[in-house]
């Protein structure tokens, strides 16, 4: 068995004449947590779509567990066993919290009504405060639908549903950009628990302190191109930002930049 848990080759993704992502070729290993840096509009949300299936990719190939995959969207993805938290959420705006977080894959009770399933509310409700707990977020009610809540709460929503489920790869895009200090530490620590747990980690983040904290490999990415990756132990933040800046290109991404 190889040790890749996710790997995708000549990955592209044009908008009409926008080259978004261009030839992305990315490995990530088994318990393996990288972060994907960059600057605004260099790629890496688009980069995440492509992996989930949101969008029908340019060209290129997505390989999860040693198979070709064609995800159809975010919930076949999950269903996959591959966790993603997006930029822009994915949440159901009118539906309650337990709703969003068990959104296709509702716990059900025993079901002896042949094709009707019988949701087991009490089951969500109480993982659901759970998962919250986790993520240290204060949301008055759960019963809350999430077109009433603010940025943070939202996030944390989402956060929440990638520490209530077991999955194989857990995908990250910018989860702390809308949130406090205390909420931001909280979902570092449930980054840290997903490694402790040997789950892989793809974490899209701007922010140094947290990307030296928690990864083990920062990739970079340049005008919808992969323009390094770097082993946390061999670089260091004036180094990355060399790379964001375009100030350094990388000899084996020769022509990247
Ligand atoms: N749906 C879209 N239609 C057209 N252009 C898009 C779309 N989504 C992203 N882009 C463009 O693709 C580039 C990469 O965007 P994005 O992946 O969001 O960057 P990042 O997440 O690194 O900030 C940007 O130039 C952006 O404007
Ligand atoms: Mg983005």
């Amino acid at each position: 068995m190889s040790d890749i848990i996710l790997e995708t080759k000549g990955l592209t993704k044009h908008y009409g004449g926008v080259q978004a992502l261009n030839d992305a070729n990315f490995v990530l290993r088994k318990g393996e947590h990288v972060a994907i840096m960059g600057d605004n509009g260099a790629g890496k949300s688009t980069f995440v779509r492509q992996i989930t299936g949101v969008e029908t990719r340019t060209r290129g190939t997505v390989i999860f567990q040693g198979n070709e995959v064609n995800f159809a969207g975010p919930l076949d993805a999950r269903e996959a066993g591959i966790e993603t938290v997006f930029q822009t959420l994915a949440l159901a705006d009118d539906l309650n919290v337990p709703d969003n977080l068990f959104l296709g894959r509702e716990i059900t009770k025993f079901n002896f009504l042949g094709p009707f399933r019988i949701l087991n509310y009490k089951a969500m409700r109480e993982a659901t405060l759970a998962g919250l707990e986790k993520t240290g977020v204060k949301i008055p009610t759960i019963k809350n639908t999430i077109a009433n809540m603010s940025g943070g709460q939202r996030q944390c929503v989402a956060i929440a549903r990638t520490a209530t489920f077991a999955s194989k790869l857990t995908i990250m895009d910018e989860p702390t950009a809308a949130l406090g200090v205390q909420e931001t530490a909280q979902v570092e620590n449930i980054v840290r628990t997903l490694k402790e747990q040997g789950e892989s980690l793809i974490l899209v983040s701007h922010n140094m302190r947290q990307v030296f904290d928690l990864v083990d490999r920062i990739v970079v990415f340049r005008r919808g191109r992969m323009v390094a990756d770097l082993k946390v132990g061999e670089t260091d933040g004036q180094d990355v930002v060399a790379y964001i800046t375009g100030a350094k290109t990388g000899a084996q991404f020769e022509g990247a930049a």
